[in-house]
């Protein structure tokens, strides 16, 4: 370094006192901080290169979705990389679709697609163009009353906290359209993909074969 230099070519002799130490950690401490803001600074304008490069279409996808959802054509701004639970809840306003663990483990993001359970969280919504979707906003009768497995989950007392709810609800329903007269074994099977913290299994499944057992208005969701 130039300020080594005693002027006669040879460098100036360290000293390993107590005021060079404190030197030296302000030295380090400065060069931290620095290569951090450097490193943010690059994030930042990362992302901001990101956006626009994905604003501008430059990745060739097309972000104006139009999708079927409870029976309406929505047209929605979609993000390459965004999950149909993040476009129901966030874009569109569907918040009975809950969102727990957010990695495929709870079931609480479930929602019918083309009537199979799919978690929502782990599902692209850029794939389910031309795919019918049935959100719980979807399921009730034509004129507002509750689906039969609904009006049954209240009668078995289900619900406890209730988030799980809807994406127990909408197991139960692919299950009954698919299958409209389930073995308890089989509806067992069914829910498996449903976490309920409040463990309340028992009183889901009771209410699974009571809508099975009542088996009316099964088929007539508006996003069927
Ligand atoms: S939120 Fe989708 S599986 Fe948990
Ligand atoms: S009712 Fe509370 S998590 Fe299932």
């Amino acid at each position: 370094m130039a300020d080594d230099n005693d002027g006669r070519g040879y460098p100036e002799p360290r000293f390993d006192t107590p005021a060079s130490r404190a030197t030296s950690r302000r030295q380090f401490i400065k060069g931290v901080i620095a290569s951090g803001a450097a490193v943010g600074s690059a994030g930042y304008l990362f992302t901001l290169a990101g956006c626009s490069r994905e604003q501008g279409g430059a990745r060739g996808i097309e972000r104006m979705l139009q999708l079927k959802i409870n029976g309406q054509v929505r047209t929605v701004d979609v993000l390459p990389h965004e999950t149909l639970a993040m476009t129901l809840r966030y874009k569109l306003g569907l918040t009975g679709t809950k969102l727990g663990c957010d990695r495929g483990e709870c079931g609480a993001c479930t929602v019918l697609i083309d009537d199979v359970a799919h978690y929502s969280c782990s599902t692209l919504t850029h794939a389910v163009r031309g795919r019918a979707i049935t959100t719980i906003e979807g399921v009730e009768g034509p004129n507002g009353e509750l689906h039969a497995v609904q009006q049954a989950m209240i009668d078995e007392l289900g619900p406890q906290c209730g988030f799980c709810t809807p994406g127990q609800i909408m197991s139960a329903v692919s299950l009954l359209k698919a299958n409209p007269k389930p073995t308890r074994e089989q509806a067992r099977h069914a829910m498996s993909g449903n976490l309920c913290r409040c463990g309340a299994y028992d009183h889901y499944l009771n209410a699974v074969m009571r809508a099975a057992d009542a088996g009316d208005r099964l088929s007539e969701t508006r996003g069927a």
